[in-house]
């Protein structure tokens, strides 16, 4: 009916004037626009005589259920009415108010549709084109490149466009995770298809590589999220460049190892020149200790020349100065040999008793002991299956003996765990302190008795206390602060370097996980270290 009036003579023409005067949009559809007023083409920004033979779907979005139903099938009496949704010429939309209609097209149903061209839906379109307008501009000045995308990237900003090389036509023509990195390629492409599959999840900010035209490798920080456009899902991503960020904190990671590494070194080289400091003082107690044995041997060679001389060199004779020599030979190689182990790195981390390595340093620490005089006295509070209490007191019976007693010595299943050599050399560090507190006390005549150390261990809530005490008058309150700063001595130069405490607290606490404390006690200072307890399945039966 329409087509024949749109087709022929004087009374169409009259006719099309009179539709285009009343005010409202009209177009009817068949399959494709087949007839439209020009007050519909100006509605949705058309130019004149471009509506015609246009598809539907290009004038209505797809989710506009009720119109499509209505438009796309073959459709009898269909009357509703309602505002519908249209898709203008550069693609805002546009809620009108609208009639719609089934007539009757050269004996096939056609669908009339008429829409409301007046306000408030021309104020729509213009604060949908108006909205369109803040988008481009928000999009267009954005320091974040903006990218939409079904299977292909449908739309990018121009940050996006320059940070890529791409041109949006390019573009057009590529998936997404097309210019991804082989690294996160697999990564992006998944969440790119699960997001067309209609799947909705967050993904802020995180990292991925991407090779531009030119073939740079550029990081950027990407927020990505799923939409629905025209009906059907895509996926929309911002993204924001920090390759030069990324740049820089790799700069610093590189830094920051070598630094680390350099300090490890040096505190390699500061461990073992405190090794070297304490044991100084100690290889001169070893060359003492070594006097006597040493003429022992003298005077038995002296001895076994007069004898040979007075012809009484029988076999009898020869055993004892061989079983006497042997005794002081063996007694001078097990002192070396114990300096020798302790000077050794221990290789490994490992569990070991506190008498592992307290006895051994104990043992070396004698010599000092002995030429100053001291008494070393050890108390064990430590629960263990046996017993309760464990004493050892170290006592010198003779200038090159020491008399050890070890009493109700129970179960020895108290384990900590670290190096065992790096551990008795924080112990030896802190018995030289006390052996020279105690003998400058004895210098300046504010000691007056015999020096004593006397070593505690106890639990302190599942961990291991060991004190260790000494009577050398203590620490003036003012110094207690510095004195585990490296090089921090009171001594002269000769006799401390200030590294001893230092070491202490960085082998107890960075390689061990323990603590160290200070304080001074009724008599000097009290040192304590407390170290994580560790229990050993198969534990053997020890004994200090
Ligand atoms: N048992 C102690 N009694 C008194 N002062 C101590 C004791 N132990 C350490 N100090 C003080 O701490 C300082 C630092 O000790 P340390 O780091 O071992 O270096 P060094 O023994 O070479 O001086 C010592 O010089 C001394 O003043
Ligand atoms: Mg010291």
């Amino acid at each position: 009916m329409i087509g024949e009036n749109c087709s022929s003579g004087n009374n169409a023409a009259l006719l099309l004037s009179v539709i285009d005067s009343i005010g409202k949009g009209i177009l009817v559809f068949n399959g494709k626009v087949i007839y439209c007023n020009s007050a519909a083409e100006k509605a949705l920004g058309y130019p004149a005589g471009s509506l015609e033979g246009k598809d539907p779907s290009e004038i209505f979005p797809v989710d506009s259920k009720l119109l499509s139903s209505c438009l796309f099938e073959e459709i009898y009496d269909c009357e509703m009415g309602g505002e519908f949704n249209f898709q203008t010429a550069s693609g805002a939309l546009a809620a009108l108010k609208s009639e719609i209609r089934s007539i009757d097209f050269e004996g096939r149903s056609a669908c009339m549709v008429t829409f409301d061209v007046s306000s408030p839906a021309d104020k729509q379109v213009k604060k949908l084109a108006e909205t369109e307008q803040l988008f481009r501009i928000l999009t267009e000045n954005s320091f974040a490149g903006i990218y939409i995308y079904k299977d292909k990237y449908i739309y990018a900003n121009p940050e996006y466009l320059s940070k890529t090389g791409y041109s949006m036509d390019e573009l057009k023509q590529m998936s997404p995770w097309e210019l991804v990195h082989e690294d996160d390629r697999r990564f992006v492409k998944e969440n790119v298809l699960r997001r067309l599959a209609g799947e909705v999840f967050d993904q802020k900010y995180h990292e991925r590589k991407i090779i531009t035209k030119s073939g740079e490798i550029r990081t950027v920080r990407v927020a990505t999220n799923t939409v629905m456009i025209d009906g059907e899902f895509a996926g929309i991503g911002s993204t924001i460049d920090i390759s030069d960020l990324k740049q820089l904190q790799d700069g610093l990671e590189e830094k920051v190892r070598e630094e680390t590494l350099k300090r490890y070194e040096q505190e390699q080289l500061l461990v073992q020149q405190s090794k070297l400091a304490e044991m100084g003082a100690m290889l001169r107690s070893i060359a003492h200790q070594w006097k006597q044995p040493l003429s022992a041997v003298g005077m038995l060679l002296q001895d076994m020349t007069r004898t040979f001389s007075s012809g009484g060199l029988d076999k009898e004779y020869i055993d004892w100065v061989h079983d006497t020599a042997s005794e002081q030979i063996s007694y001078m190689t097990e002192t070396v040999r114990d300096f020798m182990d302790f000077l050794r790195p221990s290789k490994e981390r490992s569990l070991f008793t506190i008498e592992d390595a307290l006895w051994p340093t104990l043992k070396i620490f004698s010599h000092q002991a002995i030429s100053h005089e001291l008494s070393i006295e050890m108390k064990c509070g430590l629960k263990r299956d046996a017993s309760e209490e464990m004493s050892v007191r170290i006592k010198s019976v003779s200038s090159s003996n020491i008399f050890v007693d070890c009493e109700n010595c129970g179960r020895n299943d108290v384990y900590v765990e670290g190096y065992r050599n790096e551990f008795m050399q924080v112990l030896l560090n802190i018995f030289n302190n006390a052996k020279d507190a105690i003998a400058s006390a004895k210098k300046q005549g504010t000691l007056t008795e015999s020096g004593r150390i006397t070593v505690r261990l106890a639990d302190l809530e599942g961990r291991i206390s060991i004190d260790i005490e000494d009577n050398g008058g203590g620490i003036p309150e003012e110094l207690i602060k510095k004195i585990f700063d490296p090089y921090f001595t009171t001594k002269s130069s000769e006799q401390g370097s200030g590294i001893g405490l230092y070491m202490v607290r960085a082998i107890v606490e960075n390689n061990m996980g323990g603590e160290v404390r200070v304080r001074n006690g009724k008599a000097g200072a009290v040192f304590s270290i407390i170290l994580d307890r560790h229990m050993k399945s198969t534990s053997a039966a020890g004994s200090c």
